[in-house]
């Protein structure tokens, strides 16, 4: 079974214990609030992002609930369902998701599943005890092949819910089904790169370190385009990895926070095709409506936090490779810095991350009408990363009082064949100080890269991508015996550019160009103090996204678990 070990209950013991809690494990929110008592009902809980359009299509459009349940005892226990495809002409398949929870509960990751094969990532938001509601739609129609045939949905929401815990997530999932006269592209076939235990009912999903993450597939021999997405979560000590210091700096604080969490600021998630780097992807930096300080996320979470991106990896110039009619291996690999004791160059490795990663993936065949009949050849593949760390402790009178240290990268990848070339270049940079004896912790974290295919075997599947993901984050911790505080500043960035292409992306989540440009700044304060807690945030989002000919911006500012401005156009 793939369930990890249950992170919530050591988090609370962490979280409650009079020992000294580090500072950046994950300190969730068991605040619960008294003033959201409000008559108007629930507090809706919104994240950003750009209305799904479902067109007034008069060709087929039907409605199925894939999903009524509440997940209350869900640990290990994911629900089942079997969905039968509508009998219409469907192209199209937008998903709703509706929750309502009330009471005290952390927020919890969710993966919706078809079979074997994730196909959406989500999280909840956190309740307070009057209640809170949230939805969200997503276009799903780049699963069309799945959806065209019958499937056990798994939907898999690990809670727990005792006399601590006593908010259970009330969930409705109802899926549309359209037909789209524009004619998006759509993969032919979908290949699961997950440990495939759909049919007993269980997650499809890896956890890292501990599974090896490898499939093997036997590709049908007229494919002309492929992909493969990657979903790659850090969770429990590796929740808030571009924080974590170098691992020979992890004792540095021990007297006042115990030990950091180490292996670095800096993961890198790879795919292998018969051990053979095909691509990487540099993860975002997700956080979760309890993460950091759950003021922050109150009532607008955090970017994506209703929607984790996959990252995409063309693996096209693999296609002379792979098209020989026998089996060949796909394997993803989460890797963080083996900073060999301290400063200067650094490597990655497997062994380099803590506990743990949820990954899973998927590869999306586009057929062409003839079978391959050319020469195998592995495509050639160039580009070493380049890693580099610094770190300076300072003591004064034999006690450590700051931590210095950085971390930079930077990667050009590129794996080129008959059929075409994918390259990626990425750089990356992150900047962490830790002062006050640890207690005061900033991280400012760079990403960015660009993509591009340019594919001869299927031309129209070219593309490219753009994107940075800046973050920096500034947390202060005080502790005395059981009572924590923690103040907080944030300040983080989405943006994102292609040059589009015919199918639904799992990481733009459009076909066609999509111009995405996203920032939070936000303010937070949290205190468990017996019959003095208060969890309070502030927080300004703006957000623009051009995709499908239209440009969608909205403004949003939040204070106190009250949307205090809000323009949309
Ligand atoms: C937040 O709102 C509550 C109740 O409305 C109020 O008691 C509290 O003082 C507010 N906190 C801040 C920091 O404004
Ligand atoms: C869950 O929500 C549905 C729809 O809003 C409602 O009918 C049902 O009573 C709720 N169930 C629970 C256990 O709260
Ligand atoms: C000071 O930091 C160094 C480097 O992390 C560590 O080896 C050492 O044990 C620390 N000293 C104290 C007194 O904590
Ligand atoms: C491509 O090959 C698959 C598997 O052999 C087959 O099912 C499909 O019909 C072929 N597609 C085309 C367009 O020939
Ligand atoms: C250093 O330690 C000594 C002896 O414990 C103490 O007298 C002195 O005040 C300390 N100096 C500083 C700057 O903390
Ligand atoms: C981080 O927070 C601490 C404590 O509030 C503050 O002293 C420091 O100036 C902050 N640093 C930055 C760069 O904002
Ligand atoms: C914890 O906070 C409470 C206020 O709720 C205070 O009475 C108590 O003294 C604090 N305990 C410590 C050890 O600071
Ligand atoms: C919290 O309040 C309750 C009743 O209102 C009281 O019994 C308890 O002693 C208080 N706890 C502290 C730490 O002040």
């Amino acid at each position: 079974m793939q369930f990890p070990s249950f992170p919530a209950v050591a988090l609370l013991l962490h979280a409650a214990s009079a020992h000294h809690s580090l500072p950046r494990k994950p300190l969730e929110s068991l605040y619960v609030t008294h003033a959201a008592l409000s008559p108007a009902g629930p507090l809706e809980v919104i994240q950003l992002y750009k209305p799904v359009s479902i067109p007034e299509s008069t060709r087929c459009n039907v409605q199925q609930t894939l999903m009524q349940h509440t997940f209350a005892s869900s640990y290990g226990v994911p629900y089942v369902g079997k969905y039968t495809p509508p009998g219409c002409d469907f192209n199209s398949v937008i998903i709703e998701w509706t929750v309502t929870v009330a009471g005290r509960q952390f927020d919890r990751l969710a993966e919706m599943y078809l079979g074997d094969i994730e196909v959406w990532r989500t999280s909840t938001a956190e309740p307070t005890a009057s209640g809170i509601v949230f939805r969200y739609q997503k276009d799903l129609s780049m699963y069309l092949s799945l959806w065209k045939t019958p499937q056990d949905v798994i939907f898999s929401l690990n809670n727990v819910f005792d006399s601590t815990y006593t908010g259970a997530f009330n969930t409705t999932l109802v899926a549309t089904f359209f037909y789209d006269s524009t004619e998006p592209a759509h993969a032919d076939s979908i290949l699961p790169i997950s440990p495939q235990l759909g049919s007993s009912g269980a997650p499809s999903i890896f956890t890292l370190p501990g599974d090896v993450a490898t499939v093997e597939h036997i590709l049908p021999l007229n494919v002309t385009h492929a992909s493969v997405s990657i979903a790659a979560t850090g969770q429990s000590n590796e929740e808030f990895w571009y924080t974590n210091a170098l691992q020979s700096d992890i004792d540095t604080f021990d007297p006042t926070v115990g030990a950091l969490l180490g292996y670095g600021p800096f993961r890198e998630v790879q795919l292998f095709i018969d051990d053979q780097l095909a691509g990487v992807a540099w993860p975002f930096p997700s956080i979760f409506t309890g993460g950091i300080a759950p003021g922050f996320w109150r009532p607008v979470a955090g970017l994506d936090a209703y929607d984790l991106r996959d990252y995409e990896i063309d693996i096209t110039p693999f296609l002379p490779h792979l098209l020989d009619g026998a089996p060949h291996a796909f394997t993803i690999k989460v890797v963080g810095v083996d900073d060999n004791g301290g400063n200067g160059a650094a490597t990655l490795s497997e062994q380099s991350i803590n506990s743990y990663w949820l990954v899973s993936g998927k590869l999306f065949l586009f057929h062409g009408d003839e079978a391959y009949t050319g020469p195998h050849d592995a495509p050639l593949i160039t580009g070493a990363p380049a890693i580099d760390t610094s770190s300076v402790v300072r003591a004064r009178n034999g006690t450590n009082e700051t931590l210095e240290y950085g971390v930079t990268a930077s990667r050009v990848h590129t794996v080129s064949s008959a059929f075409g070339t994918w390259t990626q270049s990425l750089s990356y940079s992150n900047t962490g100080s830790l002062r006050n004896a640890g207690l005061t912790q900033l991280n400012t974290q760079h990403t960015e890269g660009t993509a591009a295919a340019v594919l001869k075997s299927a031309p129209r599947f070219s593309s490219t991508l753009r994107y940075t993901y800046p973050i920096t984050v500034n947390t202060t911790y005080t502790f005395s015996g059981a009572n924590t505080t923690i103040a907080a500043t944030l300040d983080r960035g989405l943006q994102i550019e292609t040059s589009g292409r015919p199918d639904l992306s799992t990481f733009s989540f459009a076909a066609g160009p999509v111009a995405l440009d996203t920032q939070q700044i936000g303010r937070a304060a949290y205190s468990n103090a017996p019959n003095a807690s208060y969890s309070f945030g502030s927080m300004e989002q703006t957000f623009r996204e051009q995709s499908y000919g239209s440009v969608y911006t909205r403004h949003v500012k939040s204070r106190n678990l009250t949307i205090v401005y809000d323009e949309a156009s």
